[in-house]
């Protein structure tokens, strides 16, 4: 048997099953484990971890004992934990960044502060630990405004308030009820900019850096752009808001100065950084960065990009990005549509038996990613979460590639399923004009 190198992903939603995916379009024989992972995965031959794990060193332990090549972390948390630190002192290389460099999603008050000292284009903002002063600024200011918190509040800690009492009932909910608990213990406000968002992400090592195709979430549950936020609810890419000209002047600068920024501040930046632009009247600026991958940005971008990413992942994670080969197919566009449960992302019932998975399938130039999926006592696929599956079709137009993900999604049945029916309506909008 050829050698095999050996993989652990991090993470269990429709992002890790896209990375996984990714990972085995190479020729590379691969031995994959997640952990937790999740039953679409497992279908695509990953063994997920069946040991207990309560803590970044015991995975880091079980990574060692099952001479683990590389580790592939998907969400943030454990990133700001510093799984990364624990698993490089154990001498094992994972692909993400350490818990220094994560603070850049981890802590909004550091990113934002980040910004300001090296004049990286974002809102105008101030910092608070305390409601008065924090209090005060609101009213010096006025709405509209944002109120954020600086901590991890798995994306809803950014409230955009239109007038003045929503952002002091903002301010109520974080520093009287504590909502957001420790998250919450510092608070981030700042001006409301308008304009259309796009998500950049940037493989790098720290020095060399690749940009991903351009993608646009639908973070809103209803069509056009209606209703509360989730987690992202269906994505496309390459999106045309971020033509070549855009994006050279995101590149220059946003990525380079954020790079070199992290550079300096002594927390060398390795992995993806991943960065909500807000394209307003006076160009590029950051919304936020994440320390990670996009979910389901993912699920549209990786069909698209042609590398190993066994090779990519672990050139990132030792320096050496500069050698790795990599192309993006161009005139191809990926659309990727989420199934939720009816409810999300409020609360919504589980259990729901899913079915026509396969049928999707079959109808090729598309992949579903398994999300919140769970098997019963009978063995049947049953819905166990608020964002469920999601449908990634890819086609040389934009058009067909909405056409072939909603074809797909029509086969696939589960009661209460919900999603948008304007994924990349927006794209389409602009491609036309
Ligand atoms: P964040 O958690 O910072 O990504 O914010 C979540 C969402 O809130 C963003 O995707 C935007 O839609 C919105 N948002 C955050 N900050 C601002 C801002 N300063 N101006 C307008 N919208 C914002
Ligand atoms: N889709 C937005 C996120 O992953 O944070």
């Amino acid at each position: 048997m050829d050698f095999m190198n050996s993989v652990l992903i991090v993470g269990g939603g429709g992002r890790e099953h896209a990375l996984l995916k990714a990972l085995l379009r190479s020729d590379r024989a691969l031995c994959m484990f997640a952990y937790p992972g999740n039953p679409g995965m497992e279908r695509d031959g990953c063994m997920l971890v069946n040991q207990p794990i309560g803590s970044w060193d015991d995975l880091a332990k079980w990574a060692c004992e099952n001479e683990i090549d590389l580790t592939v972390v998907g969400p943030e948390v454990p990133l700001a934990e510093g799984i990364v630190d624990v698993f490089n002192k154990e001498g094992l290389t994972i692909f993400g960044p350490s818990a220094a460099a994560a603070r850049i999603e981890g802590s909004k008050a550091f990113s934002k502060n980040l910004m300001r000292k090296y004049k990286i284009p974002t809102a105008d903002f101030e910092v608070f630990t305390a409601k008065d002063k924090a209090l005060a600024y609101l009213e010096e200011k006025g709405a509209p405004i944002v109120v954020k918190v600086s901590g991890l509040a798995a994306g809803k800690g950014a409230i955009v308030c239109d007038t003045l009492d929503e952002a002091r009932l903002a301010l109520d909910d974080i520093f009287d009820n504590k909502s957001f608990g420790e998250a919450g213990q510092t608070v981030v406000i700042e001006e409301k900019m308008s304009g259309e968002e796009a998500s950049v992400f940037v493989l790098t090592d720290g020095k060399s850096y690749k940009i991903l195709p351009v993608a646009q979430d639908h973070k809103t549950i209803g069509d056009n752009d209606t209703g509360p936020n989730t987690g992202g609810m269906g994505a496309y890419a390459p999106a045309p808001v971020v033509d070549a000209a855009l994006l050279s002047a995101i590149e220059k600068e946003i990525i380079v100065p954020t790079l070199a920024a992290m550079e300096k501040e002594k927390s060398r930046y390795r992995g993806v950084l991943f960065v909500g632009i807000m394209v307003t009247k006076e160009g590029p600026r950051v919304i936020e960065y994440n320390c990670r991958f996009g979910d389901p940005e993912t699920q549209a971008i990786l069909p698209l990009v042609q590398c190993d990413w066994y090779e990519a992942f672990r050139a990132c994670a030792k320096g050496k990005l500069s050698g790795v080969k990599w192309s993006v197919d161009s005139d191809k566009y990926c659309v990727s549509v989420v199934l939720a449960s009816k409810g999300y992302p409020g609360k919504f019932e589980k259990g729901k038996v899913i079915t026509g998975i396969e049928m999707a399938e079959e109808k090729g130039s598309l992949d579903v990613y398994f999300a919140g999926v769970n098997l019963d006592s009978e063995e049947r696929l049953v819905t166990n979460g608020g964002r469920v599956l999601a449908v990634s079709a890819w086609a040389p137009d934009l058009t067909d590639a909405v056409a072939q993900a909603y074809d797909g999604v029509a086969e696939i049945k589960f009661a209460g399923k919900t999603f948008r029916r304007d994924i990349a309506a927006k794209g389409l909008k602009k491609s036309k004009l």
